[in-house]
């Protein structure tokens, strides 16, 4: 998976029309000017990049370098090259506070979101995060019957409320496109599908059955407080 991020990452910014409004939508609605952020995956920085208010010191964390690479340099950006799925990730947690952590279209993928959420919920009050459910792509779902590799609701809202108080809002978006070759190489370069080698298998099935002119996401946006 890494590497489906990294492989698209230099044309990514003309294929993330959904993430970009997430990560619009998510720091929109941070009421407290937090000054001290940590991001997890924080790709090329579309949430750093909606920020209007100063900040003392922001964290930005992603497990692609090439990532990591687009994300803006300045002094208070601290860049950080981690994986948040694994021990490293735990380790550097240790003994940080911060007033914010925000993560936006990137928590979906994890493996370990409990313990993501519960190290979150030791060094911060406040956690905005967007996560991408299992029902985007569900029509598509339905065609190849591949079950989408990515979390769904109920275990996205089950695992925030054991640690947190929490507000959730889950939107469904349609992203209509005027030509289904457009379509399909959307999913390929939005770095969101995460089972496009498996989609692209049966791809001519696909291409034949997918009647629709729009794609499907949901996603689900989430305020945290302890
Ligand atoms: C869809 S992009 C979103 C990027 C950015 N937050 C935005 O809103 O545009 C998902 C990002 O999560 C990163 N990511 C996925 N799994 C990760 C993991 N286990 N650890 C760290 N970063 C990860 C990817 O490299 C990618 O940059």
């Amino acid at each position: 998976m890494n590497n489906e991020f990294s492989k698209y990452s230099q044309q990514y910014n003309n294929y993330n029309l959904i993430q970009q409004i997430a990560a619009k939508a998510l720091v929109r609605d941070v009421k407290n000017k937090a000054s001290n952020i940590l991001e997890l995956g924080c790709g090329s920085g579309q949430v750093y990049k909606n920020i209007n208010w100063p900040l003392i010191s922001y964290t930005a964390l992603d497990f692609s370098q090439n990532m990591c690479d687009l994300h803006p340099k300045e002094e208070h950006i601290s860049v950080r090259c981690l994986n948040f799925d694994q021990e490293e990730f735990f380790d550097f947690l240790k003994n940080k506070k911060y007033d914010l952590v925000l993560s936006s279209s990137a928590l979906q993928w994890s493996s370990q979101l409990d313990r993501i959420v519960k190290q979150v919920s030791q060094v911060t009050n406040e956690f905005h995060a967007v996560l991408f459910t299992s029902n985007t792509f569900k029509t598509i779902q339905k065609i190849t019957k591949v079950k989408s590799p990515i979390l769904d609701e109920t275990h996205i809202k089950e695992t925030f409320s054991h640690y947190f108080s929490c507000e959730f809002e889950t939107i469904e978006y349609k992203l209509e496109f005027s030509s289904k070759k457009e379509l399909f190489d959307y999913i390929k370069k939005s770095g969101v599908s995460g089972a496009s080698t498996l989609i692209y298998k049966e791809a001519k099935n696909l291409y034949k059955n997918y009647d629709l002119n729009y794609l499907e996401f949901e996603v689900i946006y989430i305020k945290a407080l302890k």
